[in-house]
């Protein structure tokens, strides 16, 4: 052993058969179907099934899925309680974590495989309580359990807006829930497997992956990204800006990169589109005319280095044109990526079980000679 894995580049941690990225040709599958039939075709729960049990559902084993859904959206009374109480301008993911730590503490169920993967969709109904009511309570509205809908997408926004959501936003609900599902492993879900291989508690592992996922570098960049666009805020302004923030001052441009795409991430090709159909107001599509020409001038200035959009390019148009404040961002990537977290997980702990206890290759000084306190200087 002599050689570190700066950021363990190109190291596999497992073996998996939940997802597929070809990053040299921009291309993700979920167990072998690709993300843009997933997309255009599926309902979320779909989803939840491929990646649990490791296919499509057939029209009935949808509807058991839905069924565990809507039966499980219940959380005790006393997290609302406590997330009532933090500060009015508590951190959104903050909020979150506080919550799955507290459900650890309610429900720490241990480790069964007849169990495990219903265990996760009660943990992925939860999610959608949580979030919808984090929106709630930062907004000063009352927390409310969910009125289960015939899909996971049209309940949360339901409960978070307490109106019915229109076709096209459920859709756009439904499209956002299936591209965040999964991404193989990158920081949060390695921060998961970790704590699953402690054979920790589901919900624990949960906090652990939402600590990482906040970070600017990895989910907290859809919100920096619209930061980016907030600040320029007006396309006369897009390569004045450019040229002081990203040339002179070597800021990272944020929604651009990515360790494994070496070219457009598909997810943002996608997202790109359904900004497209969903900004309506003039706000939003003004937005809209930032993002596009802010991506053309980081193509041509960033694709000599193979640094193209990424997923969170274009996310946050589409949050924002759905109604959600910038807060919020982070919150609805952890509520689709929960899937991924527990899918990985439960197929580590199920499968490939063993602990994850890397080395760190020591350079300080092999041997000193102790020296007393009253002889230092
Ligand atoms: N803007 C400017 N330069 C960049 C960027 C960027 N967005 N991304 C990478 N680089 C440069 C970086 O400065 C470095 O240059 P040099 O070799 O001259 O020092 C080189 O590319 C390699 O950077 P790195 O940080 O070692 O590369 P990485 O593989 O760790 O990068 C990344 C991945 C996501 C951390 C990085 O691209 C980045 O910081 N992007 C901006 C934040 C962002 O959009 N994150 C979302 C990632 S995708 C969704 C998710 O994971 O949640």
């Amino acid at each position: 052993m002599s050689e570190v894995s700066k950021g363990l580049e190109n190291v596999f941690i497992k073996a998996t058969s939940l997802t597929y990225i070809d990053g040299e040709a921009g291309i993700l599958r979920y167990g072998g179907y690709d993300i843009n039939d997933l997309v255009e075709n599926c309902e979320y729960e779909e989803i939840i099934h491929l990646m649990l049990f490791g296919d499509l559902p057939t029209a009935s084993q949808l509807q058991k899925i839905k069924e565990k859904i809507n039966e499980s959206y219940n959380v005790p009374y006393q997290v609302f309680e406590v997330l009532e109480k933090l500060p009015h301008d508590a951190d959104a993911v903050g909020m979150l974590e506080t919550a799955f730590s507290m459900l650890s503490s309610f429900y720490n169920y241990p480790w069964k495989k007849d169990e495990n993967k219903w265990r996760a969709i009660e943990i992925i109904a939860k999610t959608s309580t949580l979030v919808s009511n984090i929106y709630r309570i930062k907004e000063g509205l009352r927390p409310r359990l969910p009125e289960p809908s015939d899909s996971y997408a049209r309940t949360f926004l339901e409960t978070a807006f307490s109106r019915k959501p229109s076709d096209e936003e459920v859709k756009a609900m439904n499209a956002t829930l299936i591209i965040y599902a999964d991404h193989e492993v990158p920081a949060s879900t390695t921060a998961a497997l970790v704590t699953a291989s402690t054979l920790s508690d589901m919900y624990s592992c949960m906090v652990s992956a939402l600590a990482a996922l906040k970070g600017p570098l990895h989910g907290g960049a859809a919100e920096a990204t619209f930061e980016q666009l907030k600040e320029i805020g007006d396309e006369s302004k897009i390569e004045e800006w450019f040229d002081r923030k990203i040339i002179k001052e070597k800021n990272r441009l944020m929604g651009f990169g990515h360790r494994v795409y070496k070219t457009y991430d598909p997810r943002a090709k996608i997202f790109k589109k359904y900004a497209e159909e969903i900004a309506k107001t003039p706000e939003a599509k003004k937005y809209l005319r930032i993002a596009t020409k802010l991506e053309e001038l980081g193509i041509k200035h960033f694709a000599e280095k193979r640094i193209y959009p990424n997923v969170d390019f274009y996310s946050g148009i589409v949050f924002y044109s759905l109604g959600f404040p910038e807060y919020m961002f982070t919150t609805l990537f952890a509520l689709s990526r929960v899937l991924g977290w527990l899918a990985h997980i439960i197929e580590y702990v199920e499968e490939q079980h063993r602990l994850i206890r890397p080395r760190a290759l020591y350079v300080g000084p092999i041997k000193r000679d102790f020296i007393p306190l009253k002889y230092r200087e």
